[in-house]
């Protein structure tokens, strides 16, 4: 496995390799989340590159950038073991030095949702991907459906600046008792781990609601609203339903339709979603 920490070094190491390279970034701290996207990257890829970068630029100035978890030795054990290729993992001053001064946006479906709670999020979620795609130079890209919006953002991002690449978005992956896997569990007291089962408890209740017949997206969200509510740890950012392919809020549920919420338990904020078929 080649550790490269350089962009320049990445470039001319893929500059010699012809084969198709499966690409996973990332910002570390691995759960079975993300060996999901590296597994399925290394059964269908020759090469797999993954990247591990907590990308300042995608923080709010009063999120947890440099609280975030990091744990660089294990994650490098992990990827030994899942018989990864490349690892690019540059410092912070090497993606963005003090004269970067480019921005990649998409609009619209940044708008809302995630990019309505965090204003600036997606621009660095699209800026990093855009350099770590030029970089990289991958065949497929591997993302998890558990970060829906982002995605279908970044799907957007390739198909409206032509980049030669495919984007693969695989299931969420959760622990037993529900709760998708996410780097920030880890900052959940036993109280709040028990809390933030209601996530998954309201997601539940709106596709059973919907297997059961129920069409209006108002009595959906209105029901999965009282759920997380009844949590006193709980507090809602959004419930939406809304269209899975562009994100408008929906009056009557149209499949395929994401039903996504953010829910803030006690100071860690989470999000999930599933999907109405
Ligand atoms: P990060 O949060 O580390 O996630 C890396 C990838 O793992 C993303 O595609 C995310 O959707 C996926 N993932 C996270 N939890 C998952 C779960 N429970 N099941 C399946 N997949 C899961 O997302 C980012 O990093 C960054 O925004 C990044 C794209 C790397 C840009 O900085």
């Amino acid at each position: 496995m080649k550790i490269i920490e350089k962009i320049d070094d990445m470039i001319r190491l893929r500059s010699q390799l012809a084969e198709p390279v499966g690409f996973v970034p990332t910002m570390g701290y691995f759960h079975e989340g993300h060996l999901s996207l590296v597994r399925q990257a290394r059964a269908e890829n020759p090469l797999v590159a993954v990247s591990i970068f907590v990308n300042p630029t995608q923080f709010g100035p009063q999120e947890d950038f440099s609280s975030y978890p990091r744990d660089p030795q294990r994650d490098l054990d992990l990827l030994e073991k899942e018989q990864v290729d490349i690892v690019f993992m540059p410092p912070v001053a090497e993606m963005y030095p003090p004269q970067f001064n480019s921005r990649v946006e998409v609009t619209k479906a940044t708008e809302r949702l995630e990019g309505a709670s965090r204003p600036g999020h997606f621009r660095g979620v699209t800026t990093v991907c855009a350099k770590l795609f030029n970089i990289v130079q991958p065949t497929r890209v591997y993302f998890g459906q558990k970060d829906a919006q982002q995605a279908i953002v970044i799907k957007k991002m390739v198909l409206d600046l032509n980049m030669n690449l495919e984007i693969v978005t695989l299931p969420t992956v959760r622990e037993p008792d529900g709760l998708a896997m996410s780097s920030r569990n880890t900052y959940l007291n036993p109280q709040e781990r028990q809390a933030a089962l209601v996530l998954y408890q309201a997601l539940t209740l709106a596709q059973q609601l919907w297997s059961q017949g129920e069409k209006n997206a108002q009595t959906i969200r209105q029901q999965m609203t009282e759920v997380i509510q009844k949590q006193p740890l709980a507090k809602i950012d959004y419930v939406s339903i809304a269209d899975a392919e562009t994100l408008d809020e929906l009056d009557t549920v149209k499949p395929p339709a994401l039903v996504s919420l953010a829910v803030k338990i006690g100071s860690t904020r989470l999000i999930d979603n599933v999907v109405l078929e």
